[in-house]
């Protein structure tokens, strides 16, 4: 299975770069105000959905783009382009994610950052590796000398609660902020060990599958807010799990004021 999902989505990242590099104009349709799906979100996805039904006719499916396809016990969640606003400012930052669960359980995973030359690999009890090296979680105890990256799809979709008082709270208690924009990059930086955390609201499985998956094996840790499961993908903290308790104690506090 690794090495089909290797395939696959080393061939995904291929389509994502030949749109991006391609001379005509970039077809971009709007999901929402602010929410954009581009004609390579939905080349890469429909790739994935072939070679997946190719491959395993009897699987199931959950994808960013065209939901759900109904199978068995063995399911692929598939963002096609996790960060389509970095892709379509022609930033570096984007990402196609894939992950494989069979029973509900993670088995293995794969985030690929083509631009950036960088694909995360785990699999489940084998570690992660990035480009086929072992990569572990920072050893950083203290928020302070911690490094951590957010989003804000809680503020794209207008919600009141929303990160802003988490955002003001947290800042001024590290020692930096990073806003990449695909968040299966930011759980795969905190797994390597360039930063120490990351949270944000309002996600989906399609973000955020992959890169849990990574930064498990990579030895990190991935709850909601109160430090618990029931909450995820709706809360995310993904930690070096060093780090974890002190971040979910300003989450907690910080929710507490917000959500009534
Ligand atoms: C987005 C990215 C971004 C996060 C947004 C997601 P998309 O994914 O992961 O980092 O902040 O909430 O929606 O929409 O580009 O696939
Ligand atoms: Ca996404
Ligand atoms: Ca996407």
């Amino acid at each position: 299975m690794k090495e089909f999902l290797n395939n696959i989505i080393t061939q995904a990242g291929q389509i994502a770069m030949d749109y991006r590099n391609q001379a005509s104009e970039l077809k971009v349709n709007r999901k929402s105000d602010k929410d954009l799906v581009s004609e390579a979100d939905e080349a890469v996805e429909a790739f994935l959905i072939s070679e997946i039904q190719k491959a395993y006719p009897d699987h199931a499916i959950f994808a960013e783009e065209t939901g759900q396809h109904e199978g068995n016990e063995h399911r692929w969640i598939i963002d096609p382009i996790d960060g389509t606003t970095s892709f379509v400012h022609q930033q570096l930052y984007f990402s196609v994610s894939i992950a494989y669960e069979k029973n509900g359980v993670l088995e293995c995973a794969a985030v690929n950052a083509p631009a950036l030359d960088e694909l995360f690999e785990a699999q489940k009890g084998c570690g992660a590796t990035l480009n086929n090296k072992p990569i572990r979680v920072s050893n950083r105890d203290k928020l302070i000398d911690s490094v951590l990256a957010t989003g804000f799809a809680c503020v794209r979709s207008d919600l009141t609660h929303n990160n802003m008082p988490y955002f003001e709270k947290i800042l001024p208690n590290i020692r930096g902020i990073r806003r990449y924009g695909s968040a299966a990059i930011d759980l795969c930086y905190v797994a390597c060990g360039r930063m120490e955390g990351f949270w944000e609201l309002n996600l989906k499985p399609y973000d955020i599958s992959a890169g849990w998956l990574i930064l498990e094996e990579a030895g990190g840790k991935l709850t909601d807010y109160d430090n618990g499961q029931a909450n995820i993908p709706n809360e995310t903290v993904g930690t070096n799990g060093s780090i974890h308790d002190d971040l979910i104690n300003y989450l907690t506090t910080i929710k507490s004021h917000q959500v009534k």
